[in-house]
């Protein structure tokens, strides 16, 4: 007889006792199943009966588990949580979520490798992936960046490229350093992010001691259309800690999730991770006062020209319950944005503002800003509709605006995007302040005596592994034109002939 009440039954978990209550298993139209435990046969041996509805439903939704993994940064983990604002921030920007000193946003979190497939160790050296969507009273806030302050290129156009050249072959599906610097030899504005890459950073401790930057400039803009450029940073209230490149193959001999696991037994414990965000800003009138572009994500603000100023507070305090429909499933887009943040000028960022709801659109649909996780905690009224999977298409006769017989949804202009005037030609050139070096070399003097040490042997591993001597040199030679000692540090680790490198120094 089919029990369709509840049943309350006992149980020993963990010799605790505890309740749990027992449901009736049913098919995805939500019949109840008589039998999941044996299919549907003629006789005792079969064969097996196509009518079997459970059953083919049952193979048929395994069949469909996967969904495309994102294309960079597949592994990751992720977490819910809280942002509080220190303050009133309105004289620079109209985002209500700093508006007010207390004002809690609730968020969601991922964070993650950015090259390697989905089941890969957490050890590897990469970036980390800092991802933050703010569930604001104004619709979602996405501020999507990493644990490093800076990137390796500067324009959208050669993002594919790169990360085919950090990818495994195409031929023999391996990473491959001899591709890796074959590219990068021909792009010396990656010689920062390399500085900051091959020091330990590169390779975290755990998720929890990673600070996070915006990386780009953004445009705050207030009440009155005023625009001020701000750079973000997320900086680790549990300090930053890294493994040493000894320390991370020992890690992953042992445990290749074990960035997910310490994020995950924390948050359970109630240690919870926490980040101050501070912001950086620039007046546009100052934007060509320096000897480097502020709008060029290769390069930070220093701070005496542009001192940090703390603006919020970030804690994770509960983990997913379904890993799949929400790290899996969250969509972070530069694009989601809400009034009074707007991208910048950034020639790298503009392409980003495109490439990640067209990613999304066909990683997880037309709809994807439907699923639970990326949904805004307002209401949506717009008169986008259908596809697949729609649920909030117009119940109304009159789906467009304007509408002279009926009212329907109104757009208000204190809204608006900022202006800019724009007089010049079109063209497609390299930025004039290039300034590749002069940031690594800064950034190389900074570093302890071990810190230095660690960044040339970890370099010199890598670059040791690729066969053309003559990508090697370049590579080197952007390094000694950042500081002379970086570079003749790295022509001894790997042997090489000074003169060769000197003389690409020369040509440059
Ligand atoms: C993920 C493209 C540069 C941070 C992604 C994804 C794409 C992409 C297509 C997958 C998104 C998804 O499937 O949901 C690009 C392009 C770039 C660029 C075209 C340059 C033109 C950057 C930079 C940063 C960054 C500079 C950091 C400041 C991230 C993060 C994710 C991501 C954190 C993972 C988001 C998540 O956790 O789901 N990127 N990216 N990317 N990107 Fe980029």
């Amino acid at each position: 007889m089919l029990r369709k009440s509840l049943l309350l039954l006992t149980i020993i978990v963990s010799g605790q006792l505890a309740f749990a209550q027992q449901k009736q298993l049913t098919t995805n139209t939500g019949a109840p199943v008589g039998n999941n435990q044996s299919s549907k046969t003629a006789g005792e041996n079969g064969p097996v009966l196509l009518e079997d509805v459970n059953l083919i439903e049952k193979l048929a939704t395994f069949d469909r588990e996967r969904i495309p993994e994102r294309v960079v940064h597949a592994r990751g983990v992720g977490a819910h949580g809280e942002f509080e604002s220190y303050g009133d921030f309105s004289k620079f920007t109209k985002a209500s979520l700093f508006n007010s000193k207390g004002k809690k946003t609730p968020v969601f979190v991922r964070i993650s490798t950015v090259v390697h497939e989905q089941g890969s160790p957490e050890t590897l050296r990469d970036p980390r992936g800092f991802a933050v969507k703010f569930y604001t009273d104004q619709g979602n806030y996405d501020l999507v960046g990493n644990n490093l302050p800076v990137f390796f290129i500067r324009d959208a156009i050669k993002f594919p490229d790169m990360v085919h050249a950090f990818k495994p072959s195409p031929v023999y599906n391996k990473q491959d350093q001899n591709r890796v610097f074959d590219f990068f030899s021909n792009v010396p504005e990656a010689t920062n992010m390399f500085t900051y890459l091959y020091q330990d950073l590169g390779t975290p401790a755990n998720l929890r001691q990673i600070d996070g930057y915006g990386v780009h400039a953004f445009k705050w803009v207030n009440a009155q259309g005023e625009v001020v450029y701000v750079k973000y940073k997320w900086n680790s209230m549990q300090g930053v800690k890294s493994f040493s490149a000894a320390e991370a193959a020992q890690m992953q001999a042992k445990d290749h999730s074990h960035a997910t696991a310490d994020m995950y037994e924390n948050i359970s414990k109630g240690n919870y991770p926490s980040w101050e965000l501070t912001v950086q800003m620039l007046k546009p009138e100052d934007l060509d006062k320096f000897d480097f572009n502020p709008l060029d994500p290769t390069k930070i603000w220093p701070e005496d020209i542009a001192p940090s100023m703390a603006i919020g507070k970030m804690t994770l305090n509960r983990v997913p319950d379904n890993f799949f429909e929400t790290v899996e499933q969250a969509a972070f887009a530069p694009a989601t944005l809400v009034p009074g943040i707007e991208p910048s000028e950034d020639k790298l960022l503009q392409g980003r503002v495109f490439s990640y709801m067209d990613t999304q659109r066909y990683r997880l649909g037309g709809n994807f800003q439907r699923i639970a996780v990326n949904a805004p905690l307002v209401e949506v009224n717009n008169f986008n509709q259908n596809g697949v999977a729609s649920n909030r298409g117009t119940k109304s006769d009159v789906n467009y605006q304007p509408s002279t017989t009926q009212p329907t949804f109104v757009d208000d202009n204190q809204y608006n995007y900022s202006t800019r005037k724009i007089n010049e030609e079109t063209m497609q050139r390299v930025i004039s302040k290039q300034n590749n070096f002069k940031q690594a070399g800064d950034l190389y003097r900074s570093l302890s005596k071990v810190e230095k040490e660690h960044l040339i042997s970890n370099l010199a591993g890598d670059l040791g592994q690729v066969k053309n001597k003559e990508v090697v040199n370049k590579m080197v030679s952007y390094f000694y034109q950042a500081d002379a000692d970086y570079g003749n540090r790295l022509i001894k680790a790997l042997k090489l002939n000074r003169n060769d490198v000197v003389a690409l120094v020369a040509a440059n």
